[in-house]
């Protein structure tokens, strides 16, 4: 019965359109002029990715070494979501991600935000404020957004599997295509030279090389000892186990269904594609991937 009552408390799953030739979904359009109007700071700090590729912890990484020391209480009462608030989304009777960025006591303030560069609000640049981009490679992140949108009450219905694969590859997902998000950052990373551009996979390869690289991108030295301190934090497991991390508390996630700190794996794409589809994906990748110099790895 609470599954019931559960799903009558809850909109129907919203739909994808075209938006300005990205695929979006109202909670992400609903807002635009105001995301859109957002006042930057100079030192505001936005962690920008496609969907799935490691926000959270990168999220969680930032706010540790910014505030870790100074406001340890942070972290073990506010949910991640409202220490660095998704500025794109909009939901019924909930404040905005704008209104939550505005309202941020903190300075730097840590925003999150999946729009492709194209649509960053114009006061972000205007400000030069720094931006963390986080990219994962196609394959894991499609897996990861299929989960996501089983349990995800705010996402369209993923369908099975297949289907939701040949979406993925058509762009046909909320924040729309993903080559398209990671190649337009990554030209972006040319003429922006406050533009961190980190990969997944180098995260899960060695998470304090990239805390250092972090660091050194964001001018802060912490010690040896509150950097260790950082990366054992930050751990799979322990973010995992961490309510102020795993999204427990958000009533639209059904962790039952998929949790969303869910395996955190290079290669879970190998459990969930075919030989046929990994075929298919790899000769279309070639296509759209061609004239770039960005390259990801689908295993370590
Ligand atoms: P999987 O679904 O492959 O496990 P985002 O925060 O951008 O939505 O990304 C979610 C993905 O990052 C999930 O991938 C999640 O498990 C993974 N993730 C989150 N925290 C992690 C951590 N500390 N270590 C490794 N992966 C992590």
């Amino acid at each position: 019965y609470l599954n019931n009552d559960r799903s009558m408390e809850l909109p129907p799953r919203p739909k994808l359109f075209d938006f300005h030739g990205v695929s979006m979904t109202k909670c992400f359009t609903d807002n635009w002029d105001n995301v859109q109007n957002v006042k930057a700071r100079p030192d505001d700090i936005l962690i920008a990715t496609y969907p799935k590729a490691g926000t959270t912890w990168v999220s969680q990484i930032l706010d540790l070494l910014y505030f870790g020391q100074t406001s340890p209480e942070r972290q073990s009462s506010i949910p991640i979501h409202m220490r660095v608030p998704f500025l794109d989304l909009c939901r019924p009777s909930q404040p905005t991600g704008k209104d939550l960025v505005d309202q941020l006591p903190t300075s730097p303030r840590l925003i999150k935000s999946h729009l492709p560069v194209q649509f960053v609000p114009k006061s972000f640049w205007e400000q030069n404020c720094r931006i963390v981009y986080v990219a994962r490679n196609a394959k894991d992140t499609a897996v990861s957004y299929f989960h996501f949108g089983r349990m995800n009450m705010f996402q369209p219905e993923p369908g099975e599997w297949s289907s939701f694969l040949q979406h993925f590859i058509q762009g046909e997902v909320v924040f729309g295509s993903w080559y398209d998000h990671v190649r337009g950052w990554w030209e972006k990373k040319q003429t922006h030279s406050k533009l961190h551009y980190m990969f997944y996979e180098d995260l899960i390869e060695d998470t304090g090389r990239e805390i250092d690289r972090l660091c050194s991108f964001l001018g802060l030295s912490p010690s040896a000892e509150e950097r260790e301190r950082i990366r054992g934090a930050v751990q799979f497991d322990n973010m995992k186990k961490n309510k102020m991390t795993n999204y427990s508390t958000v009533p639209s996630m059904d962790l039952k269904v998929s949790s969303f700190i869910r395996k955190g794996k290079v290669g879970d794409w190998k459990n969930h594609f075919t030989v046929a589809q990994s075929e298919q994906f790899d000769e279309d990748y070639k296509k759209k991937m061609k004239n770039t110099t960005l390259q990801f790895r689908t295993e370590i």
